[in-house]
């Protein structure tokens, strides 16, 4: 007779669980690291787009913070239990580290918009391969990347002209 920690799990084969769960544990580390890096982005902005980057960069942590909530507790409830711990994010995830400096704002955007492209691209494909085994789990990776997506386009049309901008700027200008 099945435990009760393992009875009305869904009907997924034990492949097809670890499957499910390591594209979850893939995702949740790089949304964690995703957090993480945009406190300290909030917190070292400099320049005359401080105050718009350093407001919508709380909203985009928050926004990461609940998307890796749905993500963990998806793979809880197929029976996978995720790691969410700094040694887990610090391995797992690929994200680069920011430089613990002063930023300029289009240094952040930059900085920004590289890691979620990163970070969108490999959830989409994630997102694919789940598709082929649990549409339920794929549903949640849609969510994600449908999320990540939406914030990339805002970013980009609220602060790509900054990233021109700067590279318009004349070597040494300011
Ligand atoms: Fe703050």
């Amino acid at each position: 007779m099945a435990s009760t920690t393992q009875a009305h799990l869904p009907s997924l084969g034990e492949h097809q669980r670890d499957e499910v769960g390591n594209q979850f544990q893939a995702t949740l580390v790089e949304l964690v690291d995703l957090a993480l890096a945009g406190k300290q982005l909030h917190w070292t902005v400099t320049g005359p787009l401080f105050r718009p980057l350093h407001e919508q960069l709380d909203e985009l942590v928050d926004a990461w913070r609940e998307l890796s909530d749905v993500v963990a507790e998806r793979a809880v409830a197929i029976g996978y239990f995720p790691d969410g711990q700094s040694a887990a994010v610090a391995s797992g995830s690929g994200l680069a580290r920011l430089e613990r400096d002063a930023l300029e704002d289009h240094v952040v955007v930059r900085e920004l918009t590289g890691r979620l492209a990163d970070v969108a691209e490999r959830v989409r494909e994630r997102m694919d391969r789940l598709g082929e085994i649990d549409a339920a789990s794929q549903d949640v990776l849609i969510e994600v990347v449908r999320a990540l997506e939406q914030q990339l386009w805002m970013i980009r049309v609220q602060f790509g002209h900054a990233v021109v901008d700067a590279r318009a700027r004349p070597m040494g200008g300011s």
